[in-house]
């Protein structure tokens, strides 16, 4: 067994972790949205027909800001199809995905949602189909208070006070040949300057998001970070930046799999890099933050949703079951984005419900918890806070991909509460016995402590929904320290209290 020791000290702290960072993502995709969080014939459908069983679900992740409708839909979605009464609403043809749209959930219904989860709304424009002239009228509809044409409308649709969005994305991954509309960087980067010029004009309060690089493996990355920032660095607020994370990255080498936040780390450090570099050459006194809008784990379904036919209503799409070994991997790439808190100052995971999601639903029947959304729950209820640095000395391993990796991976946030609380995972296949040190202040209790640990292929289900989940784990306040062992392939969430 490898020995571990984490440092932390109650003065160096990162910085101050904005809330925003554990955000989610919800797109007009598969069964996100219906028979996902919107099934009017299930048994615990509320009056609107959002289940009442996922709404509980997520309340529990306590999400500060859920980015929606899309994703490669909103590129060819017409906002417009979605409000007024159902039944006039147009079945559309839906291209991102092949499948049809019944547009039964709009803004309105999501915003509605989004207010009994007790979250808000970070919206994507269509700047692939459409452009800034759209992008104009949906805020204007959203958030204007009333006596225009567009904010008259959003009135007499039922909504009379403004939805109040105040975080736009300027469209999504323009950078993707896949995309409904994509563009050339400085193409792009023209029209996402124009676009938020315009809602800036309409509303100086409102903050937005250029796309960056839909990956770090694109073989435009960095030269459209460059370009992109060139046309729009004085009118933007953030940089986005999504990755996915499979096997198959690192030619399907177990270890290496477990380390690829390595590589999320990397590309979080070359985004700054860039966004610092343009703003130094153009003298600029702004700084550009990032929007890691879109990441997670994605492979399970990629094989499966081959077969699925076109043009159904809410087919299953990107139904990953995802297993204990990705929870660890989900845990470190969580780990990545609170030790970047300084410039990520949004992030989404992708996605919410059954697509590339936390939580899976039945049709007509129950739901079930997936191993990831775990460390989401405890990151997001008790990572609220300042992110400390820790100091760690472990074992290291050599793997196909990486040389020198430490075992541990680690987070620690002086929390709201005045909790530490700390996600530690081992990412070896070697257990490690920890010793968790804190200068500067003095541990007065263990308020909780659990693990995540089982076979690294096991995974929930509905028959077995519990089957890999947080389990009470001893943790010791010793003379030296707080003393655990972190079995291989494993996450801790502990939660300390300090003397005052
Ligand atoms: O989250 C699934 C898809 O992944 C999104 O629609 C797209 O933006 C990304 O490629």
């Amino acid at each position: 067994m490898g020995k571990a020791k984490i440092g932390f000290d109650l003065q160096d702290k990162i910085g101050a972790i904005d809330d925003r960072v554990y955000g989610t993502f919800a797109e007009h995709l598969g069964r996100m949205i219906y028979n996902g969080i919107y099934e009017p014939k299930h048994p615990l459908a509320d009056k609107q027909g959002f289940r009442t069983d996922v709404l509980e679900a997520v309340k529990a992740l306590n999400i500060p800001i859920i980015r929606y409708p899309g994703g490669n839909f909103v590129s060819g979605y017409n906002w417009e199809d979605g409000v007024g009464p159902k039944k006039k609403r147009p079945k559309r043809l839906e291209l991102a995905w092949s499948a049809v749209e019944t547009n039964e959930v709009g803004i309105h219904e999501f915003a509605d949602w989004c207010e009994k989860v007790g979250t808000k709304i970070m919206m994507a424009v269509n700047l692939g189909t459409r452009g800034m002239d759209d992008a104009r009228r949906l805020m204007e509809y959203c958030n204007f208070p009333g006596g225009t044409e567009l904010s008259d409308w959003r009135i007499k649709n039922g909504r009379k006070e403004p939805f109040g969005i105040k975080l736009w994305c300027l469209g999504n991954e323009m950078d993707g040949p896949w995309q409904m509309g994509h563009k050339t960087a400085k193409e792009y980067g023209r029209v996402a300057c124009e676009t938020s010029k315009l809602l800036k004009l309409l509303d100086p309060e409102s903050e937005t998001v250029a796309c960056g690089s839909s990956n770090r493996d694109m073989c435009t990355y960095k030269q459209w970070e460059r370009e992109v920032l060139q046309e729009c660095y004085e009118v933007v607020d953030y940089l986005s930046l999504h990755q996915y994370f499979a096997p198959s990255n690192v030619d399907g080498d177990h270890r290496s799999y477990l380390t690829l936040a390595e590589n999320m780390d990397a590309f979080i450090r070359e985004v700054v890099e860039i966004c610092d570099e343009v703003g130094k050459a153009k003298g600029s006194d702004k700084k550009i933050n990032l929007s890691f809008d879109e990441w997670n784990v994605w492979y399970h379904s990629s094989e499966q949703d081959k077969q699925i036919p076109r043009w159904q209503v809410a087919p299953p799409q990107l139904e990953d079951i995802y297993n204990e070994e990705d929870a660890v991997l989900f845990a470190t790439m969580l780990n990545t984005l609170i030790s970047h808190c300084d410039r990520v100052k949004v992030a989404c995971l992708a996605q919410l419900v059954n697509v590339i999601a936390p939580i899976m639903t039945k049709p007509g029947g129950g739901m079930f918890l997936q191993t990831i959304y775990y460390p989401y729950f405890y990151a997001s209820n008790y990572g609220r806070g300042e992110a400390l640095r820790p100091d760690i000395t472990c074992t290291k391993y050599d793997c196909a991909k990486f040389k020198g990796a430490k075992a541990m991976h680690v987070s620690g946030v002086l929390n709201r509460d005045g909790e530490l609380f700390v996600m530690a995972a081992n990412r070896s296949g070697e257990a490690e016995e920890v010793t968790l040190t804190v200068k500067g202040g003095d541990v007065a209790s263990v308020i909780e402590c659990k693990r995540l640990s089982g076979d690294a292929k096991a995974g929930n289900s509905f028959e077995n929904p519990n089957n890999i989940a947080p389990v009470a784990a001893e943790c010791k306040i010793t003379e030296e320290g707080v003393t655990f062992t972190a079995p291989a392939e494993s996450v801790h969430f502990i939660r300390l209290a300090l003397k005052k």
